[in-house]
């Protein structure tokens, strides 16, 4: 399968047989692909089983891309230009009221990243963009040549876990007072001369910061947060939920929130005292507890799996809970402060 991947869009699926395994695709079921991409997980529900799948992508470039091969599958298919956390709306406009399953491969496309032009990435020279939804406020241009140092480097730090947070966001304030910082060549010279290799694994000096800009520039983890309790709204009963997750600060939350929301398997943990509901039912029953790996083969085929983990919940028959005020905090979203300029551009 992944040569038509390739093929079609340049994206080859991580973790695709285990996620579409933990949907366990059936005849005459409903499914959501919330982070359809180039459709590899789409297909490959579709090619399981005579279901049909529901496919979101925010980016229109994917959307658009799918018109190669979505023919293909006629009404079994329908695709939804739109953020995965308006999943439940965008559900019921299609007056469907439960689904069977539904899968997240979070983050960024192959597609996204190699396309210099749409300037995620520091290893292709491009405008600095990094917006999935060109609909968006504000792109990575306008950040880095707008927002107050403490800003930067908050958002550096809480999105990227960058230890150099401070000496980078000064660095960057400092260059774009004589020149703006227009290109991804440009922000990543900066950030090789003033932070170098990083790490025992080495890891390009531009790579947590470019990561921290792309999750503040299209809320990635507010998105998570939001397509998880979605979710748990649409999901019937034995309903099945998969996501793929791509670094840490994705995993906690995903995590964090399967433990909260299957609390009463988890009373009495020492080890979560202050999310386990034992007095909410649970509406989740966790597959396992352990997260499921790449192999050692699909990392060495596709290096982008190195840091990917899936983890799978069973939804329960318990109404979907409330989402108390303090819940996303709890889960691990993380609340920073930033100055009242920032917060009215974004
Ligand atoms: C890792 S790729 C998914 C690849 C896909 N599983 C495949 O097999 O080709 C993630 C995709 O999800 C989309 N995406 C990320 N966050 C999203 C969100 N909050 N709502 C909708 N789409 C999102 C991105 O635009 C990107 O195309």
């Amino acid at each position: 399968m992944s040569d038509a991947y390739s093929r079609d869009y340049g994206h080859l699926p991580v973790l695709a047989a285990e996620a579409v395994a933990a949907l366990s695709p059936r005849d005459g079921e409903t499914y959501v692909d919330a982070t359809m991409g180039g459709g590899g997980y789409t297909r490959m529900l579709l090619e399981k089983a005579d279901c049909n799948v529901i496919a979101f992508d925010r980016d229109p470039a994917a959307t658009q891309a799918a018109q190669i091969w979505a023919e293909k599958y006629g009404s079994r298919l329908t695709i939804v230009q739109r953020p995965f956390a308006e999943m439940k709306e965008a559900l019921e406009e299609l007056t469907i009221s439960e689904v069977q399953g539904v899968v997240m491969d979070l983050g960024v496309s192959s597609l996204q990243l190699d396309e210099g032009v749409r300037g995620f990435s520091f290893r292709h020279d491009g405008p600095l963009n990094m917006r999935m939804d060109q609909q968006a406020n504000l792109d990575a241009r306008e950040l880095l040549n707008r927002a107050d140092e403490k800003d930067l480097a908050d958002i550096f730090y809480i999105y990227g876990e960058e230890k150099k947070s401070r000496i980078a966001a000064r660095e960057i304030v400092r260059v774009r007072q004589s020149e703006p910082i227009e290109t991804t060549g440009q922000l990543s010279a900066i950030l090789e001369k003033v932070l170098g290799a990083q790490g025992r694994e080495k890891i390009h000096p531009a790579t947590r910061i470019f990561q921290a800009i792309r999750i503040f520039i299209n809320d990635e983890l507010g998105q998570l947060a939001k397509g998880l309790l979605a979710a748990e709204c649409v999901l019937a009963a034995a309903g099945r939920l998969a996501v793929v997750t791509f670094h840490s600060l994705e995993d906690r939350l995903v995590k964090r929130f399967l433990i909260q929301r299957s609390a009463a398997q988890q009373a009495g943990s020492r080890h979560m005292p202050d999310i386990a509901r034992p007095d909410e039912m649970p509406t989740f029953s966790l597959s396992a507890r352990r997260p499921v790996l790449p192999s050692a083969e699909e990392i060495a085929a596709n290096p982008r799996a190195r840091s990917a983990k899936l983890r799978s919940a069973l939804r329960t028959q318990a109404a979907a809970q409330k989402a108390e005020p303090d819940f996303l905090r709890r889960i691990g979203l993380p609340q920073p402060v930033f100055s009242p300029a920032l917060r009215n551009w974004s």
